[in-house]
């Protein structure tokens, strides 16, 4: 596997794919790699000839200066999971590499979906996360780019700016990878305490117990995410949201609506988890 922190020799390594007319699928994470990272990977390998990991914790996604500073850095550990799942390529930017005048003055904003929901929580957050995704396509050039479902606004919105900016990538994406107690996998799981830990799974399972529901308040959905929230309260989590919405683009949910996600935020001390569940 080869490392690069650099776009020069990144450039120069995605010429030599092209020239052998390879296919290159892009995996962007930010990092402290785990379960879920490898089966996104593994799906790369699958669809392309070659597959290229970018590991940036990106600055310009977070809306609080300590949730940045308390992001786990596993730099080994990640780079030797990597070169066993046989990645081609690690590419991994400096700040400066990725931000060069050292911030956002050209910026991609995806209004709508951008501005519900996680960006309404989190204001700012998805057009750090539009903005670095869009980078990262131009900077590797991948015919196709892989991201999983746990964070599914995001997927939403990525592509979304795929299409409205005619980008020639195809996006693919994944099923969340969960703990063996139902538990989204997540790099902020290692940020919760033992207690904390033990709760985390209710959040899953307030979910399943809600999609079983649904049926029964398709009339008053608003009655049923209020419920939801009382039963993640009553598990110890501070609720932020848990809203049941179409799937396609994440409007509220209609009575006769077949295609549904439930999407949830809640915190756990100062850990703050998402998760979401397919329904229909
Ligand atoms: O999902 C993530 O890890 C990040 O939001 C992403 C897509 C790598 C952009 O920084």
């Amino acid at each position: 596997m080869k490392t690069v922190n650099e776009i020069e020799p990144l450039r120069q390594l995605r010429r030599q794919w092209r020239g052998a007319g390879e296919l290159v699928a892009l995996v962007p994470t930010m990092g402290n790699l785990h379960a879920g990272h490898l089966a996104l990977v593994e799906r790369g390998r699958e669809l392309a000839h070659r597959v290229v990991v970018s590991i940036f914790v990106n600055p310009a996604q977070f809306d609080r200066a300590d949730d940045l500073a308390a992001y786990p850095h596993t730099p080994e550990a990640d780079r030797a999971k990597l070169a066993a799942a046989g990645v081609d390529c690690l590419f991994a930017p400096e700040t400066a590499t990725i931000y060069p005048d050292g911030g956002l003055a050209t910026r991609v904003e995806v209004p709508g979906i951008g501005e519900i929901l996680e960006g309404a929580s989190r204001p700012g957050h998805f057009t750090g996360v539009a903005t670095v995704v869009c980078k990262l396509f131009n900077l590797v050039e991948p015919e196709l780019a892989i991201f999983g479902e746990k964070d599914f606004q995001q997927l939403l919105l990525i592509r979304r700016m795929v299409a409205d900016l005619n980008m020639a990538v195809k996006v693919e994406a994944l099923p969340t990878v969960r703990e063996s107690d139902g538990l989204a996998m997540s790099s902020r799981n290692n940020r919760l305490g033992k207690k904390e830990r033990a709760l985390a799974p209710g959040l899953n399972l307030t979910l399943r117990e809600i999609a079983a529901q649904i049926n029964d308040y398709r009339g008053n959905l608003p009655a049923l995410q209020e419920l939801a929230g009382q039963q993640l309260a009553d598990r110890g989590f501070q609720p932020d949201y848990v809203e049941i919405r179409r799937r396609q683009d994440l409007a509220p949910a209609a009575a006769d609506d077949e295609q549904l996600v439930i999407l949830a935020a809640a915190w756990l001390g100062d850990v703050r988890l998402i998760d979401n569940l397919m329904v229909g």
